[in-house]
């Protein structure tokens, strides 16, 4: 596992950029596993404005997003399809006919997730796939438990995450309780990983997951196990690293 510490959050952004692009210049045709959340944007700035700038094409590019909220529509402004558009595929030269996530509204769980496990499979899973961090060690929605999932699955989401992600809704009774998410097995398929943490509010679980032992109460604490895994973080949540 390679870890690197960033002086500030945009530098984070531009550092990750730089793995995301040496992926995409090495097979134009890449397979891109993607991750929603306020960490990953200054990662996505980067790519927009290195697109933008003609350095990278999305052109021949297929996308796979984590996870989705059950029961938000794609035109929700907090569904993860919205969020895709807004910070990426709106702004690159991506076909979007490629860009694919759980849908949300589909209320047959296991249809729907089994659908999107195969999808990846019949791919040969992601080339590289980008991860953010749960205050609680999740990765995707995988949530703390006492085993790993395999494959894609809908979890219950804990009152943890729910309140964490209650500062984007209007109140916190309008945060979906349950999601979609490709499992732990689903992300350690994927022939390269690249997790970005920012904030002093992940320095714990930074250092639980990368320095801590590997426990399905920490799910991201998986990926020591996985062969090539960076992790680009800034200072602050690098701060209680031992480097
Ligand atoms: C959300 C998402 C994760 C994301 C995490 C951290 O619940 N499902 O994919 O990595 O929480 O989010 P943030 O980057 O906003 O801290």
């Amino acid at each position: 596992m390679k870890i690197i510490v960033t002086d500030t959050y945009e530098e984070m952004g531009s550092v990750a950029a730089q793995v995301v692009e040496v992926q995409m210049e090495a097979k134009p045709g890449s397979i891109l596993g993607l991750a929603t959340g306020t960490t990953p944007i200054s990662l996505y700035d980067a790519l927009t404005e290195d697109c933008k700038a003609g350095k990278i094409s999305f052109a021949d590019i297929t996308t796979y997003n984590l996870d989705e909220y059950r029961g938000l529509p794609g035109t929700h402004d907090q569904s993860y399809r919205y969020f895709m558009d807004k910070y990426l595929f709106d702004r690159v030269d991506i076909d979007k006919a490629r860009t694919h996530l759980l849908d949300g509204t589909n209320p047959d769980a296991d249809a729907e997730c089994a659908a999107y496990e195969k999808e990846l499979a019949d791919a040969g899973y992601v080339d590289l796939q980008l991860l953010g961090l749960g205050h609680n060690g999740h990765i995707g929605f995988n949530e703390p438990a006492d085993h790993f999932p395999v494959d894609t699955h809908l979890v219950d989401l804990t009152e943890s995450t729910i309140t964490a992600n209650a500062r984007l809704f209007d109140s916190v009774e309008d945060v979906p309780t349950q999601a979609y998410t490709m499992g732990i097995g689903t992300c350690m398929k994927a022939r390269k990983i690249l997790l970005v943490a920012n904030g002093a509010n992940k320095a714990r679980i930074v250092r639980d997951s990368f320095q801590g032992p590997v426990v399905p109460q920490v799910p991201a604490s998986i990926l020591q196990l996985h062969a090539d895994v960076t992790v680009v973080v800034d200072k602050e949540a690098g701060s209680l690293l031992d480097l």
